[in-house]
């Protein structure tokens, strides 16, 4: 058992509720994009990764995905800023309608810093699908496309989301707090 036993989780958002948002979200992608010729699909490692299974499995569009990897340099819990991209995508993404999939949205780096580096390989759109977004945290303006949930300011874990490695493969989201803390 390699989950940290210092820690405990308060239930936020259930599989239930979280099934049914991220249908509903697909169904808002599906409309939207409904005239695209060519949808791809960039999950941003490795937060992303559950929620997009469940998202792209709602689509009904042409779509192909890729993923890439970001890093910020800092503290577990906290971004210090400076970004770097660890993987990079496959493919090129010039002329295709880019969805941009994350986790979740804090102080909007990790997004300012990939739509300026995705911008520059002219895409044909670009747009960004989160499932969390916690808009009290933002150190730079950014308002995501498509929202799964608006949280508190609160360290989540749970469907992809992790603390220090654990938790992603939970069903649920649930808060994370140091039980001495
Ligand atoms: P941002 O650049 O500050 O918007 O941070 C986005 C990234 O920080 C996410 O993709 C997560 O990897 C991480 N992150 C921010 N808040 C949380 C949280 O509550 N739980 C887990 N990871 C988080």
């Amino acid at each position: 058992m390699n989950t940290p036993v210092t820690s405990q989780l308060q239930p936020l958002l259930n599989a239930t509720t979280i099934q049914e948002r991220v249908s509903a979200l697909g169904a808002q992608l599906n409309a939207d994009y409904v005239q695209s010729e060519a949808v791809r699909v960039v999950g941003v490692l490795k937060g992303a990764w559950i929620f997009l299974a469940d998202l792209v499995r709602q689509l009904d569009l042409p779509i192909s995905c890729d993923f890439l990897g970001v890093s910020s340099y800092g503290q577990a819990t906290t971004s210090s800023g400076v970004m770097r991209m660890t993987t990079d995508l496959n493919d090129p993404i010039a002329g295709l309608d880019v969805i941009l999939v994350e986790d979740i949205v804090d102080t909007g780096l990790t997004m300012r810093f990939l739509l300026k580096t995705l911008a520059l390989r002219e895409p044909r759109s670009i747009r960004t699908c989160t499932l969390l977004d916690k808009p009290s945290r933002r150190r730079v303006p950014f308002t995501p496309d498509y929202v799964g949930f608006t949280i508190p300011d609160q360290f989540v874990v749970g469907y992809g989301l992790d603390w220090a490695g654990a938790y992603r493969h939970l069903p649920y989201i649930a808060i994370w707090q140091p039980q001495d803390g």
